[in-house]
This record gives structure tokens, C-alpha cells and sequence, in this order.
């Protein structure tokens, strides 16, 4: 029976080491080791055995189990990195196989509108979210515009019936923010305005950034500051400004306002189309009856007020020819920024 057991156990030590796959291994291991399987069997031969042998032998036999656990448990173990290193390099994924595909940036037109709203905010200005569908009174009436004054047709407004229209500017967040705030009190308000204009240099959708100070003794030496302060920034450190008179219904006196051309440094060429200025916005001191009907003492309080276009600015800061680049979302252009 000795010799018996030594010879199972070298068969089975060859059909482990002989075991191809992880199945193939677990057949060898029914064949001895299961329920009915070849050290059972030796097992059932026991009773035949004298009985001062048995103990020796069952000795033998359970040696050679363990032995034969241990080969199973290494080539085991051995099988099953093998397989998972085939598995996981047969099943790898090439996470860069797409790297010389687009990657996606800010439209150059958010990441503008996010510097100006940073340069802002550096100054102490809240920002405020407006809504696009806004009522007749914060767009117009609030600001000065009765119904039926020639001034409506300044900027040409899509009506949306009832009291309601889309916001041809952002000026209507003024109101707003003078109803919830109490002087003094500084903010901006970016936002996309809507106007019935569609031409190569008009876009219907575009965006505004609107500004409002109101404080005791604001004058327009402090627009003027600001404005100096905002086209150094991002024009270039020799850029000036100029102030035009001009007329809005919400401010008195208006101001339209004129930098330097960045490009010829005022000498005249084709961005500035010959005149050495461009315009980039309008502003003025916040009319004393807008400051009324936002519960504001025009007495107490002064203030000033701009608005500009978004996209101008970026037009201006990259170059762009015209605005209708920025809404086509041509990947060629876009890459570019
Ligand atoms: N809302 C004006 C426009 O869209 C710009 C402006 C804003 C003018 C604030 C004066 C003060 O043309």
C-alpha cells in the first residue's frame, strides 16, 4: 500500500505540473482528491490492512494529501496569473489612441466674457444673472422708455406679445438689482441680449456686459477711472479712452466711448477704419428718474452706468473680422483660441 500511495502521488504530481489551464487542473484534482476519486478509493482498502497498520498508514495517506494540496494551491496560483495576464493584455484599452483627436476649450467667447466678469469681480463688483425673457417695464419703462417714445426703435425688439419680450439689453438688470439693493452698491450683469438684427456685422443673439455704481458724490471722473482702468487691462497699457456725447434714455448726461486703436496706436487702419478710435461702449450718469423709480434717492445718490458688447471686446482683443464667426462654430476657427 506504501507503494502504492508514493506512486499517486508522483502520478498526480505529473498530471499537475502537466495541467494546462485552470479547468485542466481542477479535473486532476476531482481525479485524486474528490469524493470518489483515486486517495478515496486507497482509503476504502484501509479496512483490510491490520489494525496496528492503519494508523501508519492513514498517516502516509493524509502526508501525501497535504503534499498534493500544496502542488494544487502553487500550480493554482500559478495558472490563474497566467490566464489574468493574458486576459488583461488581450483586453487592453489604448487610452490615448485618441490624442491627436480635438480636445474641447472655451468658446473664445466664454473665455472672454470670464475675464471681464474676473476683472470685475477684482474691483468689488457683484454680478448678477438676469433673466432673457423679461417684462416691458424692467427692459423699457423702468428705464425711461414710455410706451410710444421714439427711443424704443433705438434697438429693435423682439415683442413676444402680452407684456413680455426678449431683452434687446442688459440695462434691465439695473432695475432689478436697484430694487433688491440698497446704496452703495456696485455691479455687473453679463448676459445674451436679442435684437432684430441680422446683417454681416449684426448678429439677433449677442452679449452684453452691463455695470452700475451707485454711491454718495459718484461723478464721471469715477466712469472714467473705471473705464481707463478696464481698457489698460485689456487693450494694452497705452490705450486711451475717449468720451463722445451721446444720447440713452436711463442715463443724463449719455456718453458713447472710444478707445485707441490697439492695432495702429491711433495712426488709423483697417480695424479702426482709418479713424485711430474704436467704439466699444455706452455709458453715463444714471438718469435721476431711473434712480426714482428704483426707490432711490436722486438727491443723495449718484451713479454711473456702461454697457458693451461681449463679443466686440473679444472681436477687438483676437482680431476677429465679424461677429457672425463667433455663432458659426466652425471647428477651423475655433481651434485657433
Ligand atoms: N443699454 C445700452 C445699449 O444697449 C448701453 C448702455 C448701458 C448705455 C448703460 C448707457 C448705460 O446700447
Amino acid at each position: 500500500m506504501e507503494e502504492k500511495i508514493g506512486q499517486l502521488t508522483r502520478d498526480c504530481g505529473e498530471e499537475i505540473a502537466a495541467a494546462g489551464s485552470e479547468n485542466a487542473l481542477y479535473a486532476v484534482r476531482v481525479k485524486y482528491l474528490g469524493k470518489s476519486g483515486l486517495i478515496s478509493d486507497l482509503m476504502k482498502g484501509m479496512k483490510d490492512l491490520a489494525p496496528e497498520q492503519r494508523p501508519v498508514m492513514g498517516k502516509l495517506v493524509n502526508d501525501a494529501r497535504g503534499t498534493l494540496e500544496a502542488l494544487f494551491a502553487a500550480k493554482g496560483k500559478e495558472l490563474h496569473d497566467a490566464e489574468l495576464a493574458a486576459r488583461l493584455a488581450a483586453e487592453k484599452i489604448d487610452i490615448t489612441a485618441g490624442e491627436d483627436k480635438l480636445t474641447g476649450k472655451l468658446h473664445p467667447l466664454n473665455a472672454v466674457r470670464r475675464r471681464l466678469v474676473d476683472f470685475f469681480v477684482s474691483m468689488g463688483f457683484d454680478v448678477m444673472d438676469g433673466p432673457e425673457v423679461e417684462t416691458d417695464y424692467y427692459n423699457f419703462e423702468a428705464l425711461n422708455v414710455p410706451k410710444d417714445h421714439p427711443a424704443r426703435d433705438m434697438q429693435d425688439t423682439f415683442f413676444l406679445g402680452g407684456n413680455l419680450l426678449l431683452r434687446s439689453q442688459t440695462s434691465a438688470s439695473q432695475v432689478r438689482y436697484m430694487e433688491d439693493h440698497k446704496p452703495p452698491l456696485k455691479m455687473i450683469s453679463p448676459g445674451r441680449v436679442f435684437r432684430n438684427d441680422d446683417d454681416a456685422t449684426h448678429s439677433p443673439v449677442f452679449h452684453q456686459l452691463e455695470g452700475l455704481v451707485v454711491d454718495k458724490g459718484i461723478t464721471m471722473c469715477d466712469l472714467k477711472g473705471i473705464l481707463d482702468s478696464f481698457a489698460k487691462h485689456f487693450f494694452g497699457k497705452d490705450t486711451k479712452v475717449r468720451f463722445r456725447p451721446s444720447y440713452f434714455p436711463f442715463t443724463e448726461p449719455s456718453v458713447e466711448v472710444d478707445v485707441s486703436c490697439s492695432m495702429c496706436h491711433g495712426k488709423g487702419c483697417k480695424i479702426c477704419k482709418g479713424t485711430g478710435w474704436i467704439e466699444i461702449l455706452g455709458a453715463g450718469i444714471v438718469n435721476r428718474k431711473v434712480l426714482r423709480i428704483c426707490g432711490i434717492d436722486p438727491d443723495e445718490y449718484t451713479g454711473f452706468a456702461f454697457g458693451f458688447g461681449i463679443d466686440r471686446i473679444a472681436n477687438i482683443i483676437h482680431s476677429i473680422p465679424h461677429i457672425k464667426l463667433l455663432y458659426e462654430n466652425d471647428i477651423r476657427f475655433l481651434e485657433q483660441f
